[in-house]
């Protein structure tokens, strides 16, 4: 018998009844927002919920609205009873796995846009992928009401853009950005990775030391557009097949920067194998 197993909960009344219970015992919530295919980057988020939260939830929808393409979304996996046996003993209480409807019901009209933030970068490459990001968390936010909700520092721009709704619109949740975990090579653990073949597995981990290649050379004080031009260029070299971006930005509102003199992140999106994987890393302000 597996112990620890999180209770699947489909439906928005099912859910709002085992929250209520829990805040009527005083309890605090923490939510874990996923499209399933859990990996341990997620599994790390779980637990650091655990860890700071009486009761989590995990959520698990595959997001219609975030998908730039019907061939995308149809590629993604869909592993439910197997991510639900990768969180025993994680510290999750529920599994919530709304169906199309319980999310979107009949009539749904609103969508949820954050400014300036969605723009550029990611943005850029994948029109209306933010606006349905921020829609989705905006509503399991208010679905779940928890207190506390986790995510991943690879999807940077998404922490940056559900920091920023969370804010502007008053919800009553801390939003928190726990680090990226990464494959024993360097390369960045994302459900995209399982689509690679093993040729391609085998130099993805290239793109991660290209980052910290730049890295090393702007703290050398190397000029940052000579940097990024050969980082590129490597990337492709070294087996990717294109790099959409690779941009500096400041941390704390991913404003354009010509040099690092702030608080900085170093951000990637990149093909392989008809995969688009991105990454990137933390680069100290230049002293
Ligand atoms: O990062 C993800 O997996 C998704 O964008 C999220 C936050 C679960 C919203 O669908």
């Amino acid at each position: 018998m597996i112990t620890g197993l999180p209770d699947i909960v489909r439906d928005l009344p099912g859910l709002r009844a085992r929250v209520a219970a829990w805040r009527r015992a005083g309890e605090s919530v923490a939510v874990v927002p996923t499209m399933g295919a859990l990996h341990e980057g997620h599994l790390s988020l779980v637990r650091r919920a655990a860890a700071d939260a009486d009761r989590v939830i995990v959520t698990i929808f595959v997001n219609p609205r975030q998908f730039n393409s019907q061939a995308d979304l149809d590629a993604y996996p869909r592993t439910e009873e197997a991510d639900r046996l990768k969180l025993a003993g994680q510290g999750a209480d529920i599994v919530y796995v709304p169906d199309g409807a319980t999310v979107y019901p009949p009539g749904f009209a609103t969508t949820v846009e954050v400014a300036g933030l969605s723009e550029g970068l990611c943005g850029a490459y994948r029109p209306g992928h933010f606006a349905g990001m921020a829609t989705v968390v905006t509503k399991l936010f208010t679905q779940t009401t928890a207190d506390l909700a986790y995510f991943g520092q690879k999807d940077f721009q998404q922490l940056c853009i559900v920091t920023r709704l969370a804010a502007d619109l008053d919800l009553q949740i801390k939003v928190i950005g726990c680090p990226t975990l990464r494959e024993t090579d360097g390369l960045a653990m994302s459900s995209r990775n399982t689509r690679l073949s093993a040729e391609a597995r085998a130099v993805a981990s290239s793109l991660y030391a290209e980052l910290q290649r730049v890295a090393g050379r702007l703290a050398g004080g190397a000029a940052m557009s000579a940097c990024l031009e050969d980082a590129k260029a490597a990337i492709v070299a070294g087996g990717y097949q294109a790099v959409e971006y690779l941009e500096l930005r400041a941390e704390a509102d991913l404003a354009v920067l010509d040099r690092p003199d702030v608080p900085a992140r170093l951000l990637v999106a990149a093909w392989l194998d008809g995969v688009r994987l991105i990454d990137n890393i933390a680069i100290a302000a230049a002293a």
